[in-house]
């Protein structure tokens, strides 16, 4: 049977719903809010331009022209004598690894539409740290029921294949999304917040930014654009050869930026409008955010609820790109049936989600512990320090110096301006490894500036 391929917007819908995820509309405004806004919004954004774009471009030539599952597409467009670079397609790993936690998250999600929905929001911060706590320390059989929604919803969708499941999802999902956070931050233009959410994250205060910053943004910049764990070989390895891969890219970096900033915006003017802090961190949008709108009467109810599902379709679009690489590498490698391959993979992070989920338990005593981590921060450390950063440095390495001008020139076809080509292997080759290596040095405590 010939291989299924996206359609033009399927792909960069596909490709926009794997880089939109929790990281754009949970971590980016939280992460904004901890480095003091318009300092940090600027150097992601540059990061995002300058590195990000040249890695997604990058990562997704290997799977434009090897066509196949990671490993596969390394192998096939890898020059003679250099087929060891197959092992590289091993990034596709840390997609498993990133959904024990991340598959977590998005159940953590779907307890608030049910919280939002029977009108069980907290009202004031004490409540919502208890409600909280209760969910993520106090009850692991919640959080693990709605853990194993999450991953039944990844396989149904992963059983449909690239056009009726992958497709198909994200055809819906994403302009759902877009809607609703459009129709969001239309809602908000009525705050006196909404100007001082703009201040807050378009205007610069340098005297916030420090190295730690700078480092949370560039690693950032690689969470957010799904690089460096062969998501975006795998979905490129099933896209169309009359589309423009350059303009593809483009187009998810501008949704996934787009999407990022309109969180950060529509978030902020809620926080701001009703005076509460920005600085909070992780528990932004479980617990301040709630406590706002259930205080806000109906409205605010409804806008809770219609929010929370936007967040868990972001959430969902990225799960399913974080499993269809391990699904496809093992039908592909070792003649699995699509079926067979998403029961294996799904049930495998979701067991080890389940010792995520009881690393956070104090219920039974905390047992799930790697050195003084629990699992759950254990897991995210490695994937977010460790094996994202070494996936992008591998692509930058491949594509910018094992792969020939020739090759990358075949691979383009020609359809790139050469002002522009020149500039993104710049950053491929140089720029890009620089940055990468100073965040990973700076993330083991190696250097410190
Ligand atoms: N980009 C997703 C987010 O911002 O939530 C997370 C993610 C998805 C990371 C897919 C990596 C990936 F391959």
């Amino acid at each position: 049977m010939a291989k299924a391929h996206f359609s033009r917007i399927g792909f960069i819908l596909a490709a926009a719903g794997a880089a939109v995820g929790l990281g754009n509309i949970w971590k980016f405004p939280y992460i904004t809010g901890i480095y003091g806004g318009g300092a940090f919004v600027s150097i992601y954004l540059i990061t995002v331009l300058l590195i990000g774009f040249s890695l997604l471009a990058g990562e997704m030539m290997v799977g434009y022209k090897g066509g196949k599952d990671a490993v596969s597409s390394f192998e096939i467009v890898a020059p003679k004598g250099q087929k060891g670079w197959k092992y590289a397609g091993f990034m596709l790993f840390s997609g498993l690894l990133i959904m024990t936690f991340y598959s977590v998250v998005i159940g953590w999600i779907f307890h608030y539409i049910y919280l939002s929905v029977t009108n069980n929001l907290p009202t004031t911060m004490d409540i919502a740290d208890t409600t909280f706590n209760n969910l993520v320390q106090i009850s692991p059989i919640t959080s693990t029921i709605w853990h194993f929604l999450a991953t039944v919803f990844v396989a149904v969708v992963l059983m449909g294949g690239i056009k009726a499941g992958i497709e198909k999802a994200n055809l819906i999902l994403m302009p759902l999304l877009l809607l609703i956070l459009g129709g969001l931050l239309i809602y908000a233009t009525n705050f006196d917040g909404f100007h001082k959410a703009l201040v807050f994250m378009f205007e610069p205060d340098w005297s916030k930014i420090n190295s730690e910053a700078i480092v949370r943004a560039v690693g950032h910049a690689f969470f957010t654009l799904s690089i460096g764990i062969g998501t975006m070989v795998t979905y490129a390895g099933s896209m169309s050869k009359e589309q423009s891969l350059f303009k593809a890219a483009m187009w998810v970096m501008v949704l996934d930026t787009l999407i990022a900033l309109i969180a950060g915006v529509m978030i902020y003017s809620f926080i701001f409008e009703y005076g509460a802090e920005a600085g909070k961190g992780p528990g932004l949008v479980f617990k301040t955010l709630p406590v706002i709108l259930t205080n806000m009467g109906t409205t605010g109810i409804v806008i809770a609820i219609i929010f929370f599902i936007a967040l868990a379709f972001a959430g969902l679009t990225s799960a399913i790109s974080l499993t269809e690489p391990s699904v496809e590498y093992f039908i592909q490698r070792f003649n699995w049936s699509r079926k067979k391959s998403i029961i294996i993979n799904t049930s495998l992070y979701f067991i080890v989600g389940v010792g995520a989920i009881l690393s956070y338990t104090t219920a039974y005593g905390s047992t799930f512990s790697i050195g003084d981590k629990p699992l759950f921060d254990a897991i995210e450390f490695t994937t977010d320090s460790i094996l994202l950063p070494l996936g992008g440095l591998a692509i930058a390495i491949f594509v910018g110096y094992i792969l020939s001008d020739e090759d990358r020139k075949e691979i383009l076809q020609d359809r790139v301006n050469p002002k522009v080509y020149q500039v993104w292997l710049f950053s491929l080759r140089y720029v890009a490894p620089l940055a990468i290596v100073f965040m990973m040095l700076n993330n083991f405590g190696i250097i410190k500036i």
